[in-house]
């Protein structure tokens, strides 16, 4: 199979950021993306209703004329949220809330500390039939970053599903053996994104022969065995697993520094990212699934329209991109890939 047709995507998960950055990211994604669940990260984070109103018309204001793209919003799981404004951001169209627990990762600071103080908005989330987002890891400074996923499972995922069996939940961007295993033993309301490096990389790429900043994202990249976990449950055709790049861009400067911010940008070429993955597994014929209707079913959304197409070919990826008044090094830029976005 030289070409592949899909319908137009979904990307569960993606940071298309604010301000200028906009030019870039909306114009990436809405290329092969029909809907883009939009993160709330920004800084200020967007945890009121008139926030996200206002970043909804500037992404829709970013978007190239006659494009269909419609931006999800979620809400960012703050102090400020209350059961009441759950039901409001119901009636005007939000989809889901996430979670970023306080300190695990890029503009996590406003995050709820404690699930203990979520237990009413979580209420009214599960009432109405929000969904909740959550980035799965404790940020205990006594938990080695590599174990920060596994132990965010046992310590406070497992006892808020007790609490809450009702509530739609997403662990976004699994990364481990123990995550995904997880999901499957959970009968229902539970489902994962995975993103394209962690079923691509390792932590020996960003490590190994000196630090690559590059593939440095959060949560960090882990072992072999668990990124073989995470193709499995990919191509497996599990409803569960379903697309979401959280494709994050930083400038160059941002990446390449003594401090260096977690996120790869991928928003520009995904498809072919993931057409690789499935391609090498032998389950080219499971990426329609995992690309464009798991999502959407576990979302409760129709199928989208339109089509993009995938062709094996092998291409450079381009080096750096114009981000802003700064540029963004994309995922695997400079390497030859074997599939391309037409
Ligand atoms: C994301 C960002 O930069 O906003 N970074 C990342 O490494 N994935 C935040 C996040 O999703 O953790
Ligand atoms: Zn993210």
């Amino acid at each position: 199979m030289q070409e592949l047709i899909l319908p137009r995507c979904d990307d569960m998960h993606v940071h298309l950021r604010d301000g200028q950055a906009l030019s870039r990211t909306v114009v990436d994604s809405s290329a092969w993306c029909a809907r883009a669940l939009v993160m709330p990260n920004l800084s200020p984070a967007v945890d009121s209703l008139e926030a996200l109103a206002g970043y909804r018309e500037r992404i829709l204001a970013a978007c190239p004329d006659g494009r269909d793209f419609i931006p999800l919003m979620t809400l960012y799981c703050s102090d400020n949220l209350t059961a009441r404004m759950i039901y409001q951001a119901k009636a005007q169209g939000v989809v889901a809330v996430k979670w970023y627990p306080q300190g695990v990762t890029t503009n996590s600071a406003q995050g709820v500390a404690a699930v203990e103080g979520l237990y009413p908005v979580l209420e009214a989330m599960q009432e109405v039939g929000l969904l909740f987002l959550i980035h799965g890891e404790v940020s205990d400074p006594a938990v080695d970053i590599f174990d920060r996923e596994s132990v965010f499972l046992d310590r406070v995922l497992i006892p808020m599903r007790r609490r809450f069996p009702a509530l739609k939940m997403v662990l976004e961007h699994i990364t481990t053996t123990d995550a995904a295993h997880y999901v499957l033993s959970e009968k229902e309301n539970l489902a994962a994104t995975i993103t394209p490096q962690h079923l691509l990389f390792t932590r020996n790429q960003l490590l190994v022969g000196g630090v690559k900043p590059h593939y440095y994202c959060l949560p960090i990249l882990k072992t072999e065995t668990d990124r073989q976990a995470l193709i499995e449950a990919a191509t497996s055709g599990d409803p569960r697993f379903f697309l979401g790049t959280d494709s994050a861009p930083h400038s160059r400067s941002d990446k390449e520094s003594a401090c260096g911010c977690a996120g790869c940008y991928s928003a520009l070429h995904a498809p072919a990212l993931y057409a690789a993955v499935f391609d090498r597994a032998g389950a080219l014929d499971k990426l329609e699934d995992f690309a464009c209707r798991f999502g959407a079913r576990y979302y409760g959304l129709s199928q989208n329209g339109g089509t993009i197409v995938l062709r094996r070919e092998t291409n450079v990826i381009p080096a750096e991109l114009p981000y802003g008044g700064a540029d963004v090094v994309p995922l695997m830029a400079g390497h030859a890939w074997p599939w391309r976005l037409v």
